[in-house]
């Protein structure tokens, strides 16, 4: 899987994007940084880190509909704790949208109070959205902009020219293209970001991917889960990730001719389950403790 990944995770046009918002960046106030809940670490791209360096800056942590709760607080104290407000949001239900615009306001405050006292009362706050693909840019400024303003799209790794939204009056959107992590070495960065979607799955090795997943699934016992899959009487920790994943095949009904297991299929069962949250809300990264 290794080789397969390393090639394609950061194509040329990722370097574009970078170029794109380091030229964008002189013309905003602030970034609204999007990470996945699941996984705020492994989404959090440290070269857009590097670039938005003293920019104020406020983390969304997006999807938290499929993240653990508890999980989620801990790494708003986390963020907190570093001196950046992040706010758990799902940009699929909205709830917790309506906080965003208010945190801008509040983070830009003593900007704004300049502004006023140098003359210019009104002046837009320009904010840069950026955030890796498949993370949830398009539908937060869909929730924000209102509905037909931004389109999303369904696969990861899509392009798209920068483009300003207007929200509540004065606030100014910048959306990005996406940009993946080009840190080839780590590996388990690689695997989040395809287990959650993020990374295309035509160059990841599907079954090991799954495999890998069950692994989190036997550390971790879930109900839902173990109903979904029929497993609710077998003990986990008697099969290997492998031999589940052939086992939820076989509940599944996936045989191919000779009654073996339709492995690959099983595999995108379990990815696209979980990625639709079907598996319950499982976070695959907890912060550090600080
Ligand atoms: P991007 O611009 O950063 O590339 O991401 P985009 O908004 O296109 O979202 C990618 C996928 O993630 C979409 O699903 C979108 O609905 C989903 N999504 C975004 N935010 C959330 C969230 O907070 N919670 C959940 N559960 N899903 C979220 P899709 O399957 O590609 O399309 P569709 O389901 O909208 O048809």
């Amino acid at each position: 899987m290794a080789d397969k990944q390393n090639i394609q995770w950061f194509p040329g046009h990722m370097t574009k994007a970078i170029r794109r918002i380091k030229e964008s960046l002189r013309m905003v106030d602030a970034v609204a940084e999007i990470l996945d809940a699941r996984i705020p670490y492994s989404s959090r791209n440290p070269d857009i880190d590097r670039l938005i360096k003293n920019k104020p800056r406020l983390v969304l942590l997006n999807k938290s509909d499929m993240a653990n709760p508890n999980v989620t607080s801990r790494w708003v104290r986390f963020f907190d704790k570093s001196g950046i407000k992040a706010i758990p949001i799902d940009c699929k239900s909205g709830k917790g949208v309506k906080l965003v615009m208010p945190a801008v306001r509040e983070l830009m405050q003593a900007q704004i109070e300049k502004w006023n006292q140098s003359g210019m009362t009104g002046r837009s706050i320009r904010i840069m959205v950026v955030g890796i693909p498949n993370v949830g840019k398009s539908s937060l400024i869909n929730k924000l902009a209102g509905k037909t303003r931004a389109r999303a799209e369904d696969k990861p790794g899509i392009t798209r020219g920068n483009q300003w939204y207007t929200i509540d009056g004065n606030i100014e959107l910048l959306d990005t293209p996406g940009v993946l992590w080009p840190k080839f070495d780590d590996k388990e960065v690689g695997e989040k970001l395809a287990f959650t979607g993020a990374v295309k799955d035509q160059v990841v090795d599907i079954e090991l991917l799954a495999v890998r997943l069950l692994e989190v699934f036997t550390r971790c016992p879930n109900t839902l889960f173990a109903e979904r899959f029929k497993l609710k009487d077998e003990k986990l920790e008697d099969y290997t990730p492998y031999e589940l994943l052939e086992l939820i095949g076989r509940k599944r009904g996936m045989l191919i001719s000779g009654g073996e297991v339709d492995l690959e299929r099983a595999a995108n069962v379990l990815l696209d389950e979980y990625r639709g949250g079907k598996l319950g809300r499982v976070s695959l990264e907890l912060p550090e403790e600080v």
